[in-house]
């Protein structure tokens, strides 16, 4: 029999209704070999009649009281190794206290999906939808408050799959916390926590650790591994040249496909470090440790990589979704002012793409905490879940990037830090959006972080012209990203050149 030896107690499955604890309870209990615990089962066994005829004659409170008193005693017994919580117990407080010695896991569902399946079996709380939507999102905000792990909607063998990082969490500093990505390429583990690059977390194991690293971060941070190389820092060493440079050290070291490239440092590191696993060999693993604002709530996830040419930023590429992503929100304490502030611009931008609680946290002036870090990350996971390849939905992530990189190409990739250039694209791409009040409250934002809210340099005119060359060109023509409002952000639309020239005026001092 296999030992659970997760990061500690019990396996305790919680989500909303719809979010499939049962079966997943069920199939995390065949590997482990082991019986699972169903909290309503248990709940209907003691009242000895559905749950429905239960809650419908006595009411909710008198239901919720005996839920407390049997998930409470589920949650003591000393051969509990996988339990399945029923979506309300979590409302208790004792409850609440109960899960602390357990790894909490938190099965996620599209509110669609969930009254699809909820709806039309009687269930007390899946009777009227629009009720059904609200409860879900104050669900999902008590959920999130107590779990360990998150596992996102659609991924119905997720917590399967997520066993080993599972595991590894017994490995990682206390609090570290989880969330599986996935992409239609390949799955993997997030892992959140402070003090992750100290403690020598590494994941996944095996193999020979090559580290790519850059000379600031080689400084201050000792990632583990057994071989390491060191590129300059900064934009300007996003080329060919270093990544010719990185494949001909992982060659000499002996480098082969049971050993894994790890990208130490910010978005610069983590594209050129990926590129290289991405070719060496035609594709070995790669994990990344982002240790920038930029690359902890962006560059890191989502497996673009690639490097810069004179003619373009990022023209040379490849998709290759990483093996793991190890954060340490510890290692910004080391990072200058003005890269964290350069790093505010992509979370701001990731904020507006999600509205709902990021973008209040944000928009009430948060420092970025690791609340913050997650919500984005979570974000940027969730977009590139449903578009991994940049075909659709994928593309908002380039809200503010189309002028943004337009500004950091005139300028040689020398005046402006990407995320500064990315806070002046997003203040284009409102203008362009016409949404005015937004527009100020994001300058606001931007400017009370230092942030440079206008560009200098080069003409409005170059920097449109650099616009028509970038690589979202289809048919002759830009696609834009603009923002109607926090959450509904869209992709593809047609901007008419004077328009375009008229908001890169206005960004430019
Ligand atoms: N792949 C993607 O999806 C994606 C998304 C966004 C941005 N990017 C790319 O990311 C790059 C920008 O990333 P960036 O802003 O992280 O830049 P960066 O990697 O150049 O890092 C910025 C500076 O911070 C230093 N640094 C890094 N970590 C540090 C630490 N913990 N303490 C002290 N100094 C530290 C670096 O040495 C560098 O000087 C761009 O090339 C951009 O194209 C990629």
């Amino acid at each position: 029999m296999e030992a659970l030896t997760t990061a500690a107690g019990a396996l305790v499955l919680v989500g909303f209704m719809g979010a499939g604890k049962t079966s997943s309870a069920r199939a995390l209990a065949a590997q482990l070999d082991c019986q699972p615990l169903d909290a309503d089962h248990e709940i209907e066994r003691r009242l000895g009649e559905p749950i429905e005829s239960f809650f419908d004659r006595e009411g909710e409170a008198a239901f919720r009281a005996r839920e407390e008193e049997v998930v409470l005693e589920l949650l003591a017994r000393d051969d509990l190794r996988v339990l399945a919580l029923g979506g309300g117990a979590l409302a208790s407080e004792r409850v609440r206290d109960a899960l602390r010695p357990h790894t909490v896991v938190h099965l996620e569902v599209d509110p669609d999906d969930a009254w699809r399946r909820a709806s039309g079996k009687g269930r007390p709380l899946a009777r009227d939808a629009s009720r059904f939507r609200e409860l879900h999102e104050d669900r999902r905000a008590l959920y999130d408050s107590v779990a360990d792990v998150v596992i996102p909607p659609g991924e119905r063998g997720g917590a399967v799959r997520a066993l080993p990082a599972l595991r590894a969490l017994a490995d990682a500093p206390a609090g570290t916390r989880l969330v599986w990505a996935s992409a239609r390429s390949g799955d993997y583990p997030v892992f959140v926590g402070r003090g992750l690059i100290a403690s020598g977390f590494a994941y996944p194991t095996g193999g020979r650790r090559f580290v790519v690293t850059d000379e600031n971060v080689a400084g201050m941070h000792r990632v583990a591994g057994d071989a390491v190389a060191a590129i300059r820092a900064g934009e300007a060493a996003k080329n060919l040249a270093s990544a010719e440079w990185v494949l001909r050290r992982m060659a000499v070291a002996g480098i082969g496909h049971d050993d894994l490239v790890v990208a130490a440092g910010g978005g610069v590191v983590g594209d050129l470090a990926g590129f290289c696993a991405a070719t060496y060999q035609r594709g070995i693993r790669h994990v990344q440790v982002p240790t920038t604002l930029v690359a902890q709530v962006d560059s890191a996830f989502g497996g673009k990589t690639g490097v810069d040419l004179p003619e373009g930023k990022n023209y040379v590429g490849a998709f290759h979704q990483p093996s793991a992503v190890i954060v340490d929100p510890s290692a910004l304490e080391t990072l200058p002012a003005a890269e964290l502030a350069a790093g505010y611009a992509e979370v701001v931008k990731t904020a507006l793409i999600a509205g709902g609680r990021l973008w209040a946290r944000v928009r009430a002036g948060a420092d970025p905490d690791e609340a913050v870090i997650l919500g984005c990350l979570r974000t940027k996971l969730a977009v590139v879940a449903e578009d991994e390849r940049d075909s659709g939905r994928r593309q908002v992530l380039n809200l503010g990037h189309t002028v943004g990189h337009a500004i950091e190409a005139a300028t040689s990739y020398s005046r402006y830090r990407h995320g500064e250039a990315v806070g002046i694209g997003l203040l284009a791409a409102l203008r362009l959006s016409g949404r005015d009040a937004l527009l100020d409250e994001v300058t606001g934002l931007l400017g009370a972080r230092g942030l440079p809210l206008k560009f200098e340099g080069p003409s409005a005119a170059e920097v449109a012209e650099l616009v028509t060359r970038d690589k979202k060109r289809r048919g002759g023509r830009v696609p834009f990203v603009l923002v109607q409002a926090p959450g509904e952000v869209t992709h593809g639309h047609d901007v008419a050149d004077e328009e375009l020239l008229a908001a890169i005026e206005e960004v430019r001092a």
